[in-house]
């Protein structure tokens, strides 16, 4: 086994990353490739050796998106594709949450994420407790809750749902009102997207409740060609301004789609980085309001955990039993 401090940007490993490395030019500075290389050929080694593959969320950096990834996408997509992949191990480069939903789809199998401390400033928002007095202050009111919550809150909850489908999982449930917990601006938009009455929690993203309304009309004067695409865990002003709303699946594909010249990108910023090096003709403004979770995993992380197996994402049994229902409802409604 391979140890961190032997491996080296060789004739061999340059020569072997040169395709990876032509990809990503535009976003990272070739300065930057020595150091980065050396890990993306040893990890993409190590991934056949282990029959591992590497979920990556669309937040992370180019060197771990473009370069070392199997699988990349929204929460949504990550949990839909882990729930089918064959690998025996795999990686999750993104945050602890993601991880436990990959592991309460996939419980035989080994779920490493190279940072345990990964958190997310939603997931830490609620308990489990909090849930259960939610219902008894509404009781009948089913409870929908987005993914980004531990797996103690999951098994307490009826169903779960990502930005991606949620207004789609608060009509399945044919209910007068929801509890729809924790994000308040996600809760928000969908108040406005149905009839369904909506009850919410007010945990917030550290990262996108940041944006504010001022700043991106500040950025229209600028440029008055632009095209503002949000992300629903925005602040409500916010999504006001935007000339678009969805998930990141959702603002990737409306700039595939639409191609507009200039676009901002109201989100966690290295996403903008991410979509650059699909359309190069894009301008790509970038205020920028990092993840300080999602930037614990590194690509020396993803070696480490590789080599050692370590560290694993373990869930309660009976928690996990809970849990993966409120999981299987939402993705038995397809979409
Ligand atoms: P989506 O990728 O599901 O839109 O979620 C954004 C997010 O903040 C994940 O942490
Ligand atoms: Fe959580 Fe926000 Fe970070 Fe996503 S961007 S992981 S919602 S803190």
């Amino acid at each position: 086994m391979t140890l961190a401090s032997e491996l080296s940007f060789t004739p061999e490993v340059a020569r072997a990353t040169a395709p990876i490395h032509q990809r990503v030019k535009a976003v990272i500075p070739d300065i930057e490739w020595p150091v980065h290389a050396p890990y993306v050929d040893a990890i993409n080694r190590l991934k056949q050796e282990r029959n591992a593959v590497i979920l990556a969320h669309n937040y992370q950096a180019p060197e771990i998106f473009h370069c070392v990834a199997d699988i990349v996408g929204d929460s949504l997509a990550l949990a839909r594709k882990a729930a089918k992949t064959r690998a025996d191990i795999i990686v999750m480069a993104g945050v602890h949450f993601m991880a436990e939903t990959v592991k309460l789809l996939n419980p035989e199998k080994t779920i490493l994420i190279p940072d345990l401390m990964a958190g997310c400033s939603l997931a830490a928002s609620i308990t489990g407790a909090d849930v259960r007095l939610m219902r008894e202050k509404y009781p009948g009111a089913p409870v929908v809750t987005y993914v980004n919550t531990s797996a103690e809150v999951k098994a307490e909850s009826d169903i779960c749902c990502t930005s991606g489908n949620a207004v789609e999982v608060v009509e399945s449930l044919g209910a007068e009102r929801v509890i729809f917990l924790p994000d308040e601006y996600l809760a928000r938009y969908v108040a406005g997207q149905t009839s369904t009455e909506i009850i919410y929690w007010r945990g917030h993203c550290e990262v996108h409740e940041r944006f504010t309304a001022r700043e991106l009309e500040d950025y229209r004067e600028q440029f008055s060609d632009i095209v503002i695409i949000a992300h629903p865990e925005c602040p409500p002003d916010v999504l006001e301004t935007a000339d678009f709303v969805g998930s990141t699946a959702r603002m990737i594909d409306y700039v595939g789609r639409e191609r507009p010249p200039r676009v901002l990108l109201v989100t966690e910023c290295t996403m903008s980085d991410n979509v650059a090096v699909e359309y190069p003709e894009i301008d790509f403004i970038r205020p920028c309001n990092l993840c300080p979770h999602m930037k614990r995993i590194t690509l020396a992380g993803i070696f480490d955990s590789l080599c050692r197996l370590e560290p694993t994402v373990e869930i309660e049994p009976a928690t996990a039993a809970r849990a993966r229902v409120a999981v299987e409802r939402m993705l038995a409604l397809g979409g």
